[in-house]
């Protein structure tokens, strides 16, 4: 029998020791080092497809490149986040918590996929469970294969039989392979398993979509791990609460990483949604205070969000501070700052703010909205419902410029919105034709003047 090896893996970051260690030298984490058994060197040959490969380097010149040869998937959202479809024996990563809808997306892609044959590996669903969520999704195609298991060898074996146009893989981390004596999920396996899908599609030219599980603190079990192999990393986001998913991409090998895709998870799977800021926007009869619209980008997709503030008086000693969708510390500095420049006496109060729809936004330029809200809240007077917001907030109170303010102007007029407060520093502002009124203020002060007076 041979010797079997062991070794020490980081879970988080997939750095190996010879001996168990409490803090992991790379990434810093602690108690993350797993024992995981390795197989003898002989490894290499039970995999029978892998053995066959024989090639030799080539010249690049003489290399024929099919780059442009992008396959539509079906999904125009998905295709603008791939950067234009998916390319030949790329492999693709989705990542997301549980329940948010990989496997839907997933199977989705399968059944829109007409023109080729599909391979949609389940380590997680019987064949059964997979067939009652097509049906569930009203969608069939007849060349797509269902298969579930979990031995990659199985796996490599049966897509080389089909050679399928496109193979899913739900989810890596319940694939293992033979090579290895650990259990699946483990970085070693991940990462072995995910290396030999990579070098499967790429000698083959099959594009490989695998499914990948986030851990509670947002990051791919053995994430970087898995970044680093792949060629696409998209991450499907949203809050298991409300219906809306953003799918947006942070690695790409062929395309731009500031694309994002917005889906609704409906009864019968997700349906994209066309005109996001229409969704976003709450349609309220009466004006209300304590709300203010944002014209926020993501990536370099403008939509309009809407922010909600409570302020009221503090019950107890300490005031309440909480945020959805927002971060706490950003919030904290906003309301130092109303505190210090515009007399607003926030010490005493609770402050509860909310973004619409489970969204998390990141764009400082929401801040000019989050701090109207809480402003209009605070003095119990609507902002308006014609007016909306897109600047960031600095710590002297200066309202700052922001990115692709033409584009967020564009956006809130096509919105109908018939004003837009916006930085006085904004530079090379060539927005022309506008019929929504463009209000410059250069400090918190003037837009308190502006909007409450
Ligand atoms: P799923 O794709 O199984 O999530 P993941 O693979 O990321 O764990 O999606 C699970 C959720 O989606 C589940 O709560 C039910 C919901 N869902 C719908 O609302 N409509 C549908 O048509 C489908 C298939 C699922
Ligand atoms: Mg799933």
């Amino acid at each position: 029998m041979p010797k079997t090896k062991t070794v020490y893996v980081c879970q988080n970051c997939g750095a190996e020791s010879p001996k168990w260690i409490g803090r992991c030298p790379s990434c810093k984490e602690w108690n993350t080092y797993h024992e995981e058994i390795i197989a003898s060197s002989s490894a290499h040959e039970i995999n029978p497809i892998l053995k066959r490969e024989r090639r030799k380097p080539e010249l690049l010149d003489e290399i024929k490149s099919d780059e442009h040869q992008r396959q539509k998937t079906g999904s125009p959202e998905l295709d603008r986040i791939l950067g234009g479809g998916m390319v030949a024996g790329s492999l693709i990563l989705l990542g997301g918590e549980p329940g948010i809808g990989k496997s839907t997306l997933a199977l989705q892609l399968a059944l829109a996929l007409k023109d080729r044959s599909i391979l949609y590996v389940s380590g997680e669903e019987s064949e059964e469970q997979i067939s009652l969520r097509a049906k569930r999704l009203k969608s069939s195609n007849p060349q797509c294969y269902v298969y579930s298991e979990t031995e990659l060898e199985n796996i490599l074996v049966q897509a080389d039989n089909l050679k399928p146009g496109l193979i899913v893989i739900d989810s890596i981390q319940t694939i293992r392979t033979g090579m290895l004596e650990s259990s699946a999920g483990t970085v070693s396996q991940v990462r072995e398993c995910a290396a030999q899908l990579l070098k499967f599609s790429k000698t083959t030219g099959i594009p490989v979509f695998l499914i990948g599980h986030i851990t509670k603190d947002g990051t791919l079990a053995g994430p970087k791990v898995l970044e680093h192999i792949v060629d696409i990393v998209l991450y499907f986001e949203g809050d298991n609460n409300y219906i809306y998913r953003i799918l947006r991409s942070v690695k790409n090998r062929f395309g731009s990483t500031s694309e994002l895709g917005i889906f609704e998870m409906t009864e019968s799977g997700l349906r994209e949604v066309a005109n996001p800021s229409a969704m976003f926007i709450n349609q309220h009869d009466e004006p209300l205070s304590g709300i203010s619209i944002a014209a926020t980008v993501d990536g370099i997709r403008p939509f309009l969000i809407e922010t909600q503030a409570l302020v009221s008086s503090a019950v107890y000693g300490t005031p309440q501070r909480s945020s959805t969708g927002f971060d706490i510390r950003r919030l904290n500095m906003l309301l130092a700052v109303l505190e210090k420049r515009a007399g607003f006496r926030l010490g005493v109060k609770d402050v509860f703010l909310n973004i619409a729809g489970g969204i998390k936004v990141e764009d400082p330029a929401i801040d000019l909205a989050i701090i109207s809200s809480v402003l209009s809240s605070n003095l119990d007077s609507p902002v308006g419902k014609d007016v909306c917001f897109s600047g960031e907030v600095g710590l002297s109170g200066e309202i700052r410029p922001v990115s692709r303010i033409e584009q967020r102007i564009r956006e809130a007029s096509k919105m109908g919105f018939s004003r837009i407060y916006i930085s006085k520093y904004q530079k090379n502002l060539s927005f022309k034709g506008a019929e929504i009124e463009i209000i410059s203020v250069g400090k918190v002060e003037a837009l308190v003047k502006s909007l409450f007076k």
